[in-house]
């Protein structure tokens, strides 16, 4: 803190949701700021018991204190975001940037069909087509949108006097590295950028502003959809492993493979990553399930750690060792 960026390591799912959502309730977010491409994003918080899938809306929700914005470089779909923001009672606290683009039904159509479907297999979410429409200028923006007039604030502005003023604020990047349209396996991508840098243009953060970047790894590697996946298991092996795991949005199965340090490497450098965080650890350690502090960590677990810190040059701050926001070991304060 005060202005942390957290992004995805591999190729998204790595659990950005589970760690926003203990920054968010740990360290007095004041303001939380979607980056990121639209609601092809899936992020599962939990919180007292609670699951939530989001795909609009900041992850640091569950900071009942923490004002909700949603960056200009973000894609809306209105009927997901007014949904999420009625299912989450929020709407108090809920800010959109008006040059927000619009996602319309014929871009979800164009998202559902062809090579985007067939060959990329995309979530079918429309960002892909919608991002197309606006850099060919003929999007709609938020701000031509009569249901989403009520919620519209400029966000950049928010978002600098909050950092200006020395507040907490994070910046939620969705997806992964290797998901990035410039850094990742093209054409097994998304729409557009997705790295830390790309996380704080759409929101109006200047790269003079940011304090820390969080780079979010999980103790295993999946990805969905097309494209290439090295040292990947079979469906089998991955549930035998405990690896297999069903996507949030699009309900398909996800591929797995082991951690691979070359590809956690380069995403810490095409971040200016300086803080790691590995979620599911418990489920490579099962003896750390449930695990929030540090000195009741197994050996073997821990071993990991230093494995990871030593191959990517930064270390390692948070682990996840369950589904809750809470069931965290937080290491900043070793570190
Ligand atoms: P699109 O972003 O829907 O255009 O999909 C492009 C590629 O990115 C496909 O392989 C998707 O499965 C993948 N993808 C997009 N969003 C996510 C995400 O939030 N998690 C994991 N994979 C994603
Ligand atoms: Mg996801």
């Amino acid at each position: 803190m005060p202005c942390t960026v957290v992004v995805c390591g591999f190729f998204g799912d790595t659990g950005k949701g589970k760690i926003i959502s203990y920054l968010a309730l740990k360290d007095d977010v004041k303001v939380a700021v979607r980056a990121g491409v639209g609601p092809n994003a899936g992020h599962t918080v939990v919180h007292k018991g609670k699951s939530y899938k989001l795909r609009m809306l900041p992850s640091a929700f569950v900071n009942e204190k923490c004002r909700l914005l949603i960056g200009p470089g973000v894609l809306v779909n209105p009927d997901i975001f007014l949904d999420e923001v009625k299912s989450l009672d929020c709407a108090d606290r809920v800010g959109l940037d008006p040059q927000c683009a619009v996602i319309e039904p014929h871009h979800i159509e164009a998202d559902r069909r062809g090579v985007l479907a067939e060959k990329i297999k995309t979530t079918g979410s429309g960002t892909g087509p919608c991002n197309a429409d606006r850099a060919l200028r003929r999007a709609r923006l938020a701000r031509d949108v009569e249901e989403l007039k009520e919620y519209l604030t400029d966000v950049p502005l928010e978002v600098n006097q909050a950092i200006d003023s020395g507040e907490n604020v994070l910046i939620e990047g969705t997806q992964g590295t290797f998901l990035s349209l410039f850094h990742g396996t093209y054409p097994y991508c998304t729409s557009k950028d997705v790295t830390a840098s790309a996380a704080c243009s759409d929101v109006g953060v200047g790269p003079t502003k940011v304090d820390d970047v969080v780079v979010v790894f999980k103790a295993y590697v999946t990805r969905v959809g097309g494209g290439p996946l090295k040292n990947e298991l079979s469906w089998e092996e991955a549930v035998k492993r405990g690896w297999g795991e069903i996507a949030t949005v699009t309900g398909r199965k996800r591929r797995a493979a082991p951690f691979d340090f070359e590809l956690a490497r380069r995403a810490v450098m095409l971040n200016g990553g300086t803080q790691a965080a590995i979620t599911k650890i418990d489920v490579l350690f099962p003896e750390c399930k449930g695990v929030r502090e540090y000195s009741k960590l197994s050996d073997r677990a821990l071993e990991f750690v230093r494995k990871v810190e030593s191959e990517i040059g930064i270390p390692v701050t948070l682990l996840g060792t369950g589904p809750e926001a809470l069931d965290t070991v937080d290491l900043r304060d070793k570190k």
